[in-house]
């Protein structure tokens, strides 16, 4: 990588890089591709200043993490339609010093899914409510499935269904609408390092003719996941979520398809 007066510099806005596979998987693509840009990870301490900084500087763009999705809405000039239903942010593109908010983690999720099932007029459970089921939920509407919103705070899951328009209920009722369902999605942090050892749903619920799905992507093998499989399920992980969310930010950054192969290497 040779950085001159043209560079671009796409940054990362986030809390902590220590389990962040994201600057290699960006700067070996656009190295890959013989681009001149680099990726560079900034530890945020001040949102609204780091945001007039991207002004400032003339970065041109920059993914978006935990905890600033939500945050990051009201220092920008505008969102897309897709960002503005989700009210969250994880990808910003300066355009000339306006910048605006774009959300791939609900498509992301979407192709990682589709890579092993379709979902039209699929039951879908979809457990939390929080920043990535907000993305998620839309996107599944989008693609038709059956979708029911379960969430451990009762009040948000009737938030995000009523936004979504679909079913929604309690954790208490995941017995009852699993043995119906086609695939469930597991978009809490439970399960997430250091609480490994936690899971939502009971492995006896568990049944080979279920997808799991699980965002956790630290540790990749999650309790659920690690149940699913020894019950015979069909897994989609994190990872793969990673992945796609990551390709279709890629081509927001440079206007190019990502080099996705490259990209999925650098995630082994
Ligand atoms: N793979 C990917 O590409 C990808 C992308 C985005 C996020 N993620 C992962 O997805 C997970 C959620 O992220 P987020 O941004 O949506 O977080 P968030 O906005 O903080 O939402 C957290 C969700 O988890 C639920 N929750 C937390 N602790 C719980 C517990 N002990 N029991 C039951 N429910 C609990 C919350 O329920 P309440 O409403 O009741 O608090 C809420 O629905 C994280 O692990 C994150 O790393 C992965």
């Amino acid at each position: 990588m040779k950085i001159n007066g043209e560079t671009k510099i796409i940054g990362f806005l986030g809390s902590t890089y220590k389990t962040s596979k994201m600057y290699t998987l960006y700067n070996r693509a656009f190295d890959k591709l013989g681009l001149n840009f680099v990726y560079i990870p900034f530890v945020v301490k001040n949102l609204k200043k780091a945001v007039e900084g991207i002004r400032n500087l003339g970065i041109a763009g920059v993914g978006v993490t935990i905890p600033f999705k939500i945050e990051i809405v009201k220092y920008l000039d505008e969102l897309d339609d897709n960002a503005k239903r989700i009210g969250a942010v994880n990808v910003v593109i300066n355009n000339n010093g306006k910048l605006t908010g774009s959300n791939t983690d609900g498509l992301g999720g979407i192709k990682a899914l589709k890579e092993i099932t379709d979902l039209r007029n699929k039951k879908v459970l979809l457990l939390g409510a929080g920043g990535a089921a907000r993305a998620l939920a839309f996107a599944l509407k989008d693609e038709g499935a059956k979708l029911t919103i379960i969430n451990r705070t009762v009040e948000e899951a009737e938030n995000l269904a009523k936004a979504v328009g679909c079913r929604f209920c309690g954790l208490d009722k995941i017995s009852k609408e699993i043995s119906t369902a086609d695939i469930l999605i597991n978009s809490t942090s439970v399960g997430m390092n250091p609480n490994d050892n936690q899971s939502l749903v009971e492995k006896t619920l568990l049944k080979p003719n279920l997808i799991i799905m699980d965002l956790v992507t630290h540790p990749k093998e999650t309790k659920l996941i690690k149940e699913a499989r020894e019950k015979g399920c069909r897994i989609v992980y994190g990872e793969r979520m990673l992945l796609w969310q990551a390709v279709l930010k890629f081509k927001l950054f440079t206007g190019i398809e990502a080099p996705v192969e490259i990209m999925e290497e650098s995630l082994c």
